[in-house]
């Protein structure tokens, strides 16, 4: 359930529940954790500040619902497909989008 609220103290702040069971427990915890934590920050903060993400609209213009419905249900579980719109901020965002993708020739 999407529930930032879960995270946070009696007085809204974050709390400090930074456990991730992805990264394992115990003695073999993962020892890259904070690498692989701080790469996911910055890649989703990067990808929120770059793009507008939303429903895709149909030929109408009206949003096309998500459904809430999962492939499978594991620990791994996928979500059905879905449409989706994921567009540049602006245009300059879109300038820096394509150059950062001729540097790294994609
Ligand atoms: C999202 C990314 C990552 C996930 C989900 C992840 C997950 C895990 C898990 C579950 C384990 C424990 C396996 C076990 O119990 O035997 C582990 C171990 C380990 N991870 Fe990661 N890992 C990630 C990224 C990284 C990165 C970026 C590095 C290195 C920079 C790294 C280095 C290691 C090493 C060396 C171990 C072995 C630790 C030991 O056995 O003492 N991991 N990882």
């Amino acid at each position: 359930m999407f529930m930032p609220e879960r995270f946070f103290k009696d007085n809204g702040e974050l709390d400090d529940d930074d456990r991730i069971l992805a990264y394992g427990f115990g003695r073999r915890i993962c020892v890259g954790k904070y690498v692989a934590s701080s790469t996911m920050w910055m890649v989703i903060a990067s990808i929120l500040a770059c793009f507008n993400i939303d429903k895709a609209q149909d030929d109408f213009g009206n949003d096309i619902e998500i459904d809430d419905r999962y492939l499978d249900v594991s620990p791994t579980c996928h979500k059905t497909p879905f449409k989706c719109s994921i567009v540049p901020r602006s245009d300059v965002w879109r300038s820096l989008i394509e150059e950062a993708m001729a540097e790294a020739k994609i």
